[in-house]
């Protein structure tokens, strides 16, 4: 891999997990136990394995939607829980995209893209328009920009979805099976999209995903189960297994 350095120094990680933990009371559930893993700037990293495993809880731990029970996170080697403005650092620096969308059905593509500008950095509003007509070209919908979520196919919402997640600019895009709603094929221009953000912006992204599709594009493949990492393998590593346990 061309980003792999004799040297990898803390600077190099944009997101760490240092024995985080997560119980939720209510139900008395640990989601997660002890985990650690680190995320590089611009590295692609998949989490994947069964549902209930962990993996929505962790990723909303990395993307400081959540605190842990026990351990912590860092961003940028900051403790989350040292961080005073942790909705400014969500707004500024980190994107979120979610299996469902969430867009807002009564605004366009266009309008949809700009709610996050409005807690970033001050723009005008024509900078704000012109600012989320860039991002819609991006991903390949400049001409949906005046429809609304409901004139516009699923694999042409959650690209909306992917532009919005962009508004701010962020170092980290934080993705939760992204592909869940859509047929292999939209899924996997969704994938194509993610590789392009990867490749030309240099994205640090961490992605939820069922599809070995996914995993096959990460560089990091980490595996949830029952609230605990059971491997965490560069792609390398994950594809001779994969041959290995297909061979028959
Ligand atoms: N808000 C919550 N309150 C109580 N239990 C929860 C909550 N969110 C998730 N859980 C439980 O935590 C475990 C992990 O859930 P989750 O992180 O959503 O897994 P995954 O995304 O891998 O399917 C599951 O047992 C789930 O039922
Ligand atoms: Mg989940």
């Amino acid at each position: 891999m061309s980003d792999v350095t004799a040297t990898s120094t803390a600077a190099d990680y944009l997101v760490r997990a240092e024995n985080v933990s997560r119980m939720y009371p209510d139900g008395h559930v640990t989601a997660l136990v002890d985990v650690s893993l680190a995320v590089r700037r611009g590295q692609y990293t998949a989490i994947v394995g069964p549902s209930g495993g962990g993996k929505s809880t962790l990723l909303n731990l990395l993307g400081a939607l959540d605190v842990p029970t026990s351990g912590r996170v860092l961003f940028e080697e900051q403790p989350l829980s040292a961080t005073a403005d942790l909705d400014r650092l969500r707004a500024r620096k980190i994107g979120f995209v979610f299996q469902s969308f969430h867009l807002l059905p009564t605004l366009t593509a266009l309008e949809n893209v700009q709610i996050p500008m409005f807690e970033g950095p001050r723009l005008s509003a024509s900078q704000r328009a012109s600012k989320a007509g860039q991002l819609l070209v991006a991903v390949g919908l400049s001409h949906r920009a005046t429809h609304l979520p409901k004139q516009m196919s699923v694999g042409e919402r959650q690209r909306t979805a992917i532009a919005r997640a962009l508004a701010n600019d962020p170092m980290l895009l934080l993705a939760d099976e992204p592909t869940g709603n859509l047929d292999s094929q939209v899924g996997g221009e969704i994938l194509d999209l993610f590789d392009r953000l990867h490749r030309d912006r240099s994205m640090t992204l961490i992605v939820i995903t069922h599809s070995a599709e996914i995993a096959r594009r990460a560089q990091q493949i980490i595996t949830l189960r029952d609230g605990r990492i059971v491997s965490n393998e560069s792609v390398a590593d994950f594809l001779s297994d994969a041959d290995a346990t297909t061979v028959e």
